[in-house]
């Protein structure tokens, strides 16, 4: 007889993920990158996505987030001890960066084409305690009937400079940001390679 877990939905979240110094320079790129338009818009309103090849580009910040994300993805492994699943395969990621503007936000998604998916909060702006929240949807959709203590949807308010990470597959959307200087977020996807 063998028990296993099916459905869990661990969230790992990393106060201070790189530096303040870092998160200046990440800041400066996101906009550089943003100011080129080459992103897609899809899922957002008043906000502007990067293209999702931040980690590809040679500017030394970049090569500081991909550690984080490394080290991220090392803590959420081994909190749900499954480091010997992914053993010899190679991590696979992609990044890119959002800006919010007044009123922007990002409607109900979840990730593709990936295992572990999360965000970098690199400036939350000037919005107001209660703005700019990202909220997970509870995948058992009628849990909160049985434990109605329980909310349905998680929320958490990040600050500057926290990193969090979650299985792609959940559903999370992002309350609006209300303030004049932009919300700027860098995003990530993580995957595995095939063994070899
Ligand atoms: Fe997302």
């Amino acid at each position: 007889m063998r028990t296993f877990g099916m459905w869990g939905t661990p969230i790992v979240r990393d106060p201070n993920a790189v530096s303040p110094e870092t998160l200046e320079d990440l800041r400066a790129l996101v906009l550089r990158e943003d100011a080129r338009q080459r992103g897609t818009k899809i899922g957002t309103f008043n906000a502007s996505k990067t293209e999702s090849d931040l980690l590809v580009l040679s500017d030394p910040p970049l090569k500081v987030l991909r550690d984080a994300i490394v080290e991220i993805e090392g803590r959420m492994l081994s909190a749900l001890r499954i480091e010997h699943e992914v053993t010899g395969r190679g991590v696979l990621a992609e990044a890119w960066g959002v800006v919010y503007h007044d009123w922007g936000f990002h409607r109900v998604h979840s990730h593709h084409d990936s295992a572990w998916s999360g965000v970098l909060y690199v400036d939350m702006g000037d919005s107001r305690d209660e703005d700019g929240q990202i909220e997970f949807l509870d995948p058992r959709p009628s849990a909160c009937a049985r434990h109605p203590g329980q909310p349905a949807v998680t929320t958490i308010k990040p600050a500057t400079g926290e990193m969090i990470l979650f299985p792609s597959w959940l559903e999370h959307w992002v309350t609006p940001h209300q303030g004049t200087r932009p919300r700027i977020v860098i995003a990530f996807n993580l995957g595995y390679g095939v063994a070899a």
